[in-house]
């Protein structure tokens, strides 16, 4: 089957046709830049973004992929969570698509489309595993029993993990998106330079990043007002350090009480360098495997959607022209 993808829940607008679930034939990603000069998303933005670009990208992934619209045969996309003004671009679009072709269409729950970047790269990958899931909305564990089927075993309680990159990087003035300018001034930093705070929080699978964040600006508010100055590498890498060290920590400990040998992480922040390198290290000493997308499979795109669609519409799963738009969806 070929499934187009729709993918706009925050500032990506995405495109793709997949195969089967399995090759991906088609994968556009049109990154909005009109954020980057007010250091985050806005939402009015962003909508407005999507309405210009959703066309001509859908077009670019149907050229890519060298398939014309009257070949594809079922439509996924993404209803939630995310920005509801971005959601609803794309909802439009796909119902109208849907509509006008005589072609079903799934709405795809967006941290299902992260899990599926999973699939999409292992596809020999076999439940149950761990999938830590973090990006710039969400910090979450679940055990995955199988295709469809999550059990939540931890979630943020306050910032996500990618959300806490994007502020500390504004805070030290780095860049945006942030976890992409930490990842890259850290590799030239000491992550011992400074000892932040990691919130472990007993006995809980939850993280909670905000102390965290609060402690460097704390740290570099501190700098500034006695007008000293401070390594911006060595503090980014220390700051990263802590995250990471909360992420490989609490995921391991997820695999060992569920008794399960396999970690998956997925999400935007799994593109970080020191967080690959210190998953791969801990997990072989555990004895553990771990997985990852490639990075384009990481950050928000519509490959991911489409395998997920392609899971849901195999089954008979179909959307009606009543979907909704759902910012905080929850997928279990
Ligand atoms: O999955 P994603 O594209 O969007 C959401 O679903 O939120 O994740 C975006 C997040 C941003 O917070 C961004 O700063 C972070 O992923 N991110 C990174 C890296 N690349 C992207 N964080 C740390 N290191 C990176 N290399
Ligand atoms: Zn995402």
């Amino acid at each position: 089957m070929l499934v187009l993808g729709i993918e706009t829940s925050c500032d990506e607008t995405a495109a793709a046709v997949v195969r089967d679930g399995k090759k991906i034939l088609s994968d556009v990603v049109y990154s909005q830049l009109v954020h980057q000069k007010y250091g985050g998303v806005v939402p009015e933005l962003a909508s407005r973004e999507h309405i210009k670009t959703l066309i001509p990208v859908v077009q670019e992934a149907l050229k890519k992929a060298r398939v014309s619209l009257d070949r594809i045969q079922g439509i996924a996309v993404t209803y939630g969570p995310g920005l509801v003004g971005s959601l609803l671009i794309g909802l439009s679009f796909a119902k109208a698509l849907s509509y006008s072709l005589g072609i079903p269409f799934v709405g795809i729950n967006h941290l299902e489309g992260h899990i599926f970047a999973i699939f999409l790269e292992h596809p020999r990958l076999k439940p149950p595993f761990i999938c830590l899931i973090v990006s710039g909305g969400h910090s979450e564990l679940f055990l995955v029993r199988g295709k469809g089927d999550y059990l939540n075993l931890g979630k943020t309680r306050d910032d996500a993990a990618g959300e806490a990159f994007d502020k500390v990087a504004k805070l030290l003035d780095i860049g945006y998106p942030g976890g992409p300018a930490i990842d890259k001034i850290s590799q030239k930093g000491d992550p011992l330079f400074f000892r932040f705070p990691r919130a472990f929080l007993k006995g809980s699978l939850d993280f909670s990043f905000s102390g965290l964040k609060t402690a460097v600006a704390l740290y570099v508010l501190k700098k500034r007002s006695e007008k000293s100055s401070f390594p911006t590498a060595d503090i980014s890498a220390s700051f990263q350090e802590a995250v990471v060290d909360v992420l490989v920590e609490k995921s391991i400990r997820a695999a060992v009480s569920e008794g399960v040998g396999k970690i998956a992480c997925v999400g935007g922040v799994a593109r970080n360098f020191r967080l690959r390198e210190k998953f791969k290290k801990k997990a072989r000493e555990e004895n553990l495997k771990i997985y990852f997308p490639s990075p384009i499979l990481c950050t928000d795109n519509a490959a991911m959607i489409s395998a997920c669609g392609d899971f849901r519409l195999s089954r008979g799963e179909r959307a009606g022209l009543d979907l909704n738009a759902v910012p905080y969806a929850e997928l279990v």
